[in-house]
């Protein structure tokens, strides 16, 4: 049974704590649920959103349309090779609740990815990724309802066209897919992926231990603890720009007037840390008003108290164009504005 509400506030469902409200908002906890929403002219004839668990969105606006909060839950066992596991695991589940299970069941390869806030249908959408591993390392295929053809879909991984937070669902699916189900194949083998600067400095102090996967697991907690904010304290959607990637010779010319320039080579390019050039023009540890950049890392923008939308937008604004003006490069937003 779906239950349709009107004039909703979604503060609750968004991890800057945005007090915007929705026309109307709806959970649906099944597939059946979905089927009977699409029946509906509250979904015929509105716009919409689904929504994870809020974590990487900011409302700008109060939303005039539906929005879909997938409540969907399960972790199935579907099949094994000789060295792997596969997972069903509904869209509905926390993700780091399931990063966990894995782990507990001995199943290895998410663990780098645990405490990145949402859901697990959201995974796939933008391929979450931190600390030398992306969701896609591991994803098997994606199952999916189509709104329009009202039928149920699947995409292997090939299919998904992941990038660098990227995806089918950001491009010919977005606003068609609701995503049901996503499976992961997971190794029943330990290979730890450990080289990622911070996670290397932290084993390093203990260099005694042999890290199993709960010992990285509980490492990149304690540096996701450290660096980042617990959108519970202070509201937050992690990153909210992408790094920006440049060529060699955009590069070099940064490279001379900034010789301390931080790096990564991904596919002949150099991808820059917009943390890096946002501290660097004055932000980290600004307030705004109401919001302002987070003091420990400053590709994040916090929500101090009862900022709107508006606000955050406009200084995420006045971020891109001070980095625009002194290195040259416009930032693109993780972080999806909803109007
Ligand atoms: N840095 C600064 N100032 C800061 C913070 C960082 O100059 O305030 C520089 C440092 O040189 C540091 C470098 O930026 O070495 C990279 O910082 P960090 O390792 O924290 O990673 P990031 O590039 O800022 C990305 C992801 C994060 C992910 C981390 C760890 C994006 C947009 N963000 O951040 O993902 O947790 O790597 O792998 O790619 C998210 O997407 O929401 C997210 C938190």
């Amino acid at each position: 049974m779906i239950n349709i509400l009107e004039n909703i506030s979604l503060k609750r469902y968004n991890t800057f704590g945005i007090d915007a409200k929705a026309r109307y908002f709806v959970k649906v906890h099944s597939i059946d649920d979905i089927f009977d929403l699409l029946q509906t002219k509250q979904f015929q004839e509105n716009r919409r959103i689904i929504l994870g668990g809020g974590s990487n969105l900011l409302f700008r606006s109060d939303f005039q349309g539906l929005v879909i909060l997938v409540e969907i839950k399960g972790v199935h066992f579907e099949g094994s090779t000789k060295s792997n596991t596969i997972l069903k695991v509904a869209s509905g589940e926390n993700w780091t609740d399931f990063v966990e299970l894995c782990v507990k069941n001995r199943l290895y390869g998410l663990e780098n990815l645990v405490s990145i806030p949402g859901k697990v249908g959201a995974a796939p959408v933008q391929n979450i990724g931190a600390y030398g591993v992306e969701q896609k390392d591991y994803l098997h295929k994606v199952e999916y309802i189509d709104s329009t053809t009202g039928n149920i879909e699947v995409v292997d991984k090939d299919e998904c066209k992941f990038e660098y937070r990227s995806s089918v669902f950001k491009g010919n699916l977005e606003g068609k897919a609701i995503i049901t189900n996503v499976y992961y194949e997971l190794s029943r083998e330990w290979k730890p992926n450990i080289n990622y600067k911070d996670i290397k400095q932290e084993l390093d102090k203990f260099s005694f231990v042999k890290p199993d996967a709960e010992y990285v697991l509980n490492t990149v907690k304690r540096i996701r603890k450290r660096k980042l904010p617990d959108p519970l304290d202070i509201g937050n959607a992690g990153s909210f720009f992408k790094n920006p990637v440049v060529d060699e010779s955009q590069f070099l010319t940064l490279k001379e007037k900034y010789p301390d320039i931080p790096y990564f080579l991904s596919n002949d390019k150099y991808k820059i840390p917009a943390a890096y050039l946002i501290e660097k023009c004055g932000w980290k540890g600004r307030s705004v008003g109401n919001c302002g950049v987070y003091d420990k890392h400053s590709l994040i923008l916090v929500n101090y108290g009862n900022a709107s939308g508006e606000e955050i937008y406009q200084l995420s604004e006045n971020i891109r164009q001070s980095v625009q003006e002194q290195f040259g490069i416009l930032l693109e937003r993780e972080v999806i504005v909803v109007e």
